[in-house]
């Protein structure tokens, strides 16, 4: 059940275990969990999900891949003025000001797409236009111009995604480390060079820190916020109605109703309980962000998408307390351009192939959206 979240309702208590974890589905206690550092900690964040075998983690260590706490990992002194440095990377004003670039890149993704359904083409949305924008963003952001690397970016991400999150066999381990093990180095080459937010991590905690810091950035970075968008099309593709209220709104319950992380965990420092539920020091504690949202009470129809309707903006897609998401002003904006961009063409369309999500713990990872003209 916990490997795949989103086929499962709310469940009618607000605290339950499963799997060894302690599930937090309540909105209240969700954000209790993720906002209260004495008594929970987000070192866990990045453990694997099944525990690599060692031959997987012999090719691992052949590449020199280490994580060492640096962001979404990170209890210690260190976290702050990481994140801070990052902060400024991806400041308002910075995301603000890649509107009108990011719009162009929207509108010619989108006539594109159009040029091709209209010649009667099947297309698959994830490819066309979910995986490109977030990752050119990024890029532009990060000051990252070297475009092979970034398609390995995208290839690697993923492959990441399921080694840590999803549930590979012995086999599928060692080839997703053999894609990992290699792209950690590459990017121990990048951090090596960096100047900027990664040269001053570099300088201040070290080539594995900085490593570690690309590493995440460049998967949470991108990966989150194109899944995001092929699970926010499908539903506008297949609900057409929702494009009459504001692309803006529309995220937001998007983010709200079909967040592209379905939990993120925490681990218990110490004895507690969690809604009267007794949880151990040492407990990982899975916060099932995407029930959180959908609580009663959070929002006026908390089950249904109104864009627009009050509390819609009170989920938990990005997190809570000192690790909340430093991506979420941008992930929004290319969400809100894109919408605004395929508004005109999503009604003409219909769904030829749904995505469908393999098991995993955190990340949806939506197969291709393939649609083609009514
Ligand atoms: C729809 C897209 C996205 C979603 C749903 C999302 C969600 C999340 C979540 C749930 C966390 C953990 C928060 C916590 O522990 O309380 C997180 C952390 C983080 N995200 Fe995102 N994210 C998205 C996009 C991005 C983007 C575009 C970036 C960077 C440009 C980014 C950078 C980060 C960073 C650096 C952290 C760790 C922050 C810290 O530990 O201080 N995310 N995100």
């Amino acid at each position: 059940m916990l490997l795949e979240l989103w086929k499962h309702p709310r469940p009618a208590v607000p605290v339950f275990r499963r799997d060894g974890q302690v599930v937090v589905a309540s909105h209240r206690l969700a954000r209790e969990v993720l906002a209260d550092r004495e008594r929970f900690s987000a070192a866990n964040a990045l453990d694997a999900v099944v525990p690599i075998r060692a031959a997987s983690l012999r090719v691992l260590a052949s590449h020199r891949f280490r994580l060492p706490a640096t962001l979404a990992n990170n209890d210690t002194a260190s976290h702050a003025p990481i994140r801070e440095r990052y902060g400024e990377v991806f400041a308002p004003a910075r995301v603000a000001a890649l509107r009108p670039w990011l719009t162009g890149l929207a509108r010619r993704t989108a006539a594109g797409v159009a040029f091709r359904l209209r010649a009667g083409e099947a297309v698959d949305l994830d490819a066309a236009v979910s995986s490109e924008i977030p990752l050119a963003a990024l890029a532009r952001l990060m000051d990252l111009h070297d475009s092979a690397a970034t398609a390995e970016v995208k290839r690697f991400s993923r492959a990441a995604l399921e080694l840590f999150w999803g549930d590979p066999g012995p086999e599928r381990q060692r080839e997703l480390a053999a894609t990992v093990g290699p792209f950690h180095a590459l990017l121990r080459g990048w951090a090596a060079e960096s100047t900027g937010a990664t040269g001053d991590v570099l300088e201040a905690y070290g080539e594995d820190a900085a490593t570690a810091a690309l590493f995440f950035l460049l998967v949470a970075g991108q990966e989150t916020t194109s899944q995001f968008l092929t699970l926010l099309l499908h539903r506008l593709v297949e609900e057409p109605g929702l494009l009459e209220s504001a692309p803006g709104l529309i995220v937001e319950e998007g983010l709200r109703l079909l967040p592209p992380i379905t939990s993120w965990r925490r681990v218990a420092l110490r004895d507690t309980e969690l809604g009267g539920v007794p949880v151990r020091a040492g407990d990982s504690v899975l916060v099932w962000l995407a029930a959180a949202g959908a609580d009663e009470g959070v929002a006026e129809c908390p089950a249904a998408m109104v864009p627009g309707q009050r509390g819609s903006r009170r989920h938990l897609a990005f997190g809570a307390g000192a690790h909340r998401c430093l991506g979420s002003q941008l992930s929004r904006l290319e969400a809100e351009v894109v919408v605004a961009e395929l508004a005109p063409l999503l009604p003409r369309c219909v769904v030829v192939a749904a995505p469908v999500s393999d098991p995993n713990l955190s990340f949806r990872m939506p197969s291709p959206l393939v649609v083609r003209l009514r």
